[in-house]
Parts: structure tokens; C-alpha cells; sequence
């Protein structure tokens, strides 16, 4: 091999390595082109910002979540497929592993800064298509706090977000859980990337003995106590 054409293979090698942590193929259809959402997320949003937040929300939840820098550490998944499509009942629904469907009555419905909430909703889908659910074992409240501590910790809380300290159990679920996981997050640096990878198999609510050394009915009571309530 010539000189030239070797440092130019090296150069290759070195940057697909290093660019393995972006080798996803994201898909983004509109289903919906014609409906009023579909045309103001065409207007407002559009297909090549919605893979380019895909991106940079993947590389979040890697790095910064999850922990997670080696593909073996990592839920294997070479793509995600989001549909804009005219559904009601939810603002969005992941399926299937590495799909989320994304309802356009929402979207048209969407007050404000369109582009910020969809991002919002975007760190909350796409942790589940990351995140170990201890092979359906754990709950789906702490499954749910999960993809809404991935918004929270990005500073993509929406207004209404629960305030530190707020609601009545661990396992209540969404951005209940998302403040609960950041407290112990606080206290233990990395604790929801821990969590999340002792529930890569299975699920058991010592983890949270495991990783904080207390069970986690006396953690949530310090937690309230801690903000008086
Ligand atoms: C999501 O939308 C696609 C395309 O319309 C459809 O085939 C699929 O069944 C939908 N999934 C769910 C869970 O509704
Ligand atoms: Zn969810």
C-alpha cells in the first residue's frame, strides 16, 4: 500500500471508530403531510431538524444518562423510525423497540415554541428506545420517571414539571419519579446510569438499596423531609 492511500485508510478507520456512538440511521415520515399538524410540523419543525435533535438526544442519553460508551454496554438498535401520523389518545406512543409515532392532533395543538416542545417530548421517547426495562420486570412508573429524568437533566422540562420534593410515592411515575431519581442522582453521581444498568436483565427494588444503601422507602421519606413536605 502506497504511503498516501495508507494514512488515508488509517484516517478512515480512526473516524468510523470514533463516530460509532452517531452510526444510527434516523427515519423521520410524515404520515400526516396533509392534515393540520402534518403541515405545521412541516412549517414548524421539519424533518431534517427532527433527525439532527435524534442525534445530539442519542449522544445525550449515551453519554450522559446512561453511561454507556462502549457498544456492548449499549441496547443494540442501528436505527430509529419516528412517524408523524393523525392519532388521539396520546401525544406519542414508542413501539416495536425503535419506532415512535408521533400524533399530529398534538402537534397541532402545541401552544408556544413548537420546536422546544417537540424536543422535549423527543428526550422523553427516545430514552425508551435506550433505556433496560430488566426485561419487563421493572415497574412502568420508574420506566416512565426514567425517559422524563433524560428531559429534566437536559433542561427540557416542560412547564407543569413536578417541583423537587412533589408527589406522594417513589413509584409515581413520570416527573414524580424523574425529581425522586434526581435527588439520589445528586447524592450518588451517576445513580440513574447505575439503575439503569442493573436493570439490564432483570428488576429488583433493592437496586436502590444496592446503590444508595438504604431502602428506598426510607430514601423517598429523606427526600421529602428534605423539602419540608
Ligand atoms: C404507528 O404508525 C404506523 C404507521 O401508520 C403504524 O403502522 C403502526 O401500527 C403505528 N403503531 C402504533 C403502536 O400505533
Ligand atoms: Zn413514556
Amino acid at each position: 500500500m502506497a504511503p498516501k492511500s495508507f494514512i488515508i485508510f488509517t484516517l478512515l478507520t480512526f473516524s468510523l471508530s470514533f463516530s460509532q456512538i452517531s452510526a444510527m440511521n434516523y427515519n423521520v415520515i410524515n404520515l400526516a403531510a396533509n392534515k393540520p399538524g402534518g403541515i405545521r410540523f412541516t412549517k414548524e419543525i421539519g424533518i431534517p431538524y427532527t433527525k439532527q435533535i435524534m442525534g445530539t438526544i442519542n449522544d445525550f442519553i449515551w453519554s450522559t444518562v446512561f453511561q454507556q460508551n462502549t457498544p456492548s454496554d449499549q441496547k443494540l438498535v442501528d436505527s430509529a423510525n419516528v412517524y408523524i401520523v393523525e392519532f388521539d389518545g396520546a401525544e406519542a406512543i414508542e413501539w416495536g423497540n425503535n419506532n415512535i409515532n408521533v400524533s399530529s392532533i398534538y402537534l397541532n395543538g402545541y401552544q408556544g415554541d413548537q420546536k422546544w416542545q417537540f424536543t422535549s417530548l423527543f428526550y422523553h421517547e427516545m430514552t425508551h428506545i435506550f433505556q433496560w426495562d430488566g426485561e419487563g420486570h421493572a415497574p412502568l412508573s420508574l420506566v416512565e420517571g426514567i425517559a422524563d429524568y433524560t428531559k429534566l437533566r437536559a433542561g427540557y422540562a416542560q412547564q407543569g414539571f413536578a417541583k423537587p420534593g412533589q408527589g406522594d410515592r417513589w413509584d409515581q411515575g413520570y416527573d414524580f419519579t424523574a425529581r425522586f431519581l434526581e435527588y439520589c442522582d445528586r447524592i450518588n453521581s451517576g445513580f440513574v446510569a447505575k439503575l439503569n444498568k442493573k436493570m439490564r436483565f432483570d428488576f429488583d427494588v433493592k437496586y436502590f438499596k444496592d446503590l444508595m444503601g438504604k431502602p428506598v422507602d426510607q430514601l423517598w421519606k429523606e427526600y421529602k423531609a428534605k423539602y419540608g413536605q
